[in-house]
Formats: structure tokens, sequence, C-alpha cells
């Protein structure tokens, strides 16, 4: 029997998609708004998803003041009020895409979690626009 845990966060935080080798045309025409070469922000929410069996010891999936500190180490201090492109060295290199944030957070988090739980990472850029990533 397994179940699934969800822990939720949020940040702010700041970014602009694009391509150095394309004209401000053509990154306006593939990224549309998240283009503008001012920066611009989004409210990130955040839905973490640890799946396994209950440790009949504890009751626990996984202890939830664990998985919120480690949100709150690894993501929150990394991306909270930050600008992604500029500040967050992931991004450095890689268009800061709500995809592409996802798996940020899935590697750094993953590397914290017990083998034999499941994670899955869900991040909201806007209220309606949404992606997950479960690391396959
Ligand atoms: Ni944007």
């Amino acid at each position: 029997m397994k179940v699934t845990v969800h822990r939720k966060a949020h940040f702010n935080a700041a970014h602009r998609l694009y391509r150095k080798d394309f004209t401000d045309d053509e990154n306006a025409k593939t990224f549309g708004k998240c283009s503008n070469p001012n920066y611009h922000g989004h409210n990130y929410e955040l839905i973490v998803g640890v799946t396994g069996e209950i440790d009949p010891k504890t009751g626990f999936v996984m202890d939830m003041k664990v998985l919120k500190d480690l949100i709150y180490n690894e993501i929150e201090q990394a991306f909270d009020h930050k600008n992604l492109n500029v500040e967050v060295p992931e991004f450095k290199d890689r268009n800061p895409t709500a995809e592409n944030i996802a798996v940020v957070i899935w590697n750094k988090l993953r590397k914290h979690i017990e083998k034999e739980l499941e994670l899955e990472v869900v991040l909201y850029e806007t209220p309606r626009n949404f992606v997950t990533y479960k690391g396959v």
C-alpha cells in the first residue's frame, strides 16, 4: 500500500526566456511576454509529492517537518526573490521555463530523499499554467 504526502510552497522570482542567438523579434515570437528583455516576475506555487509505504513505527511516509525544511533550504532559499537567469547557477545557460525549473527542483530534492520513496514536483507558473515532473 503506497500513500502520497504533499507539501505546498511558494516563491516569487524573476526570469527572462530567450536565446542569445535569436533577434529580439525572434525571441518575442517564440517566448512572448516572457522574453521581455527587462525581466518580469511570477508567483510560483510548488507542490512536492512523496510516495511510499507507511512506516509502521511512525505512521509516516515521510516526516512532513523534514520535507518542509528541505523545500525551504534547497528551493525557497535558492529561488525566492531571485532573478533566476542571473542569480541561480542552474539557469546561467538554460532557459528558466516552468519545465526546466521543475526539473532543477526535482534534482535538488531527489538527493535528500530516501531512495525507496518516489518524488513528484508540480510547479505552477501562473494559476492556470503548471508542469509536473516525476524524474522519468
Ligand atoms: Ni515569464
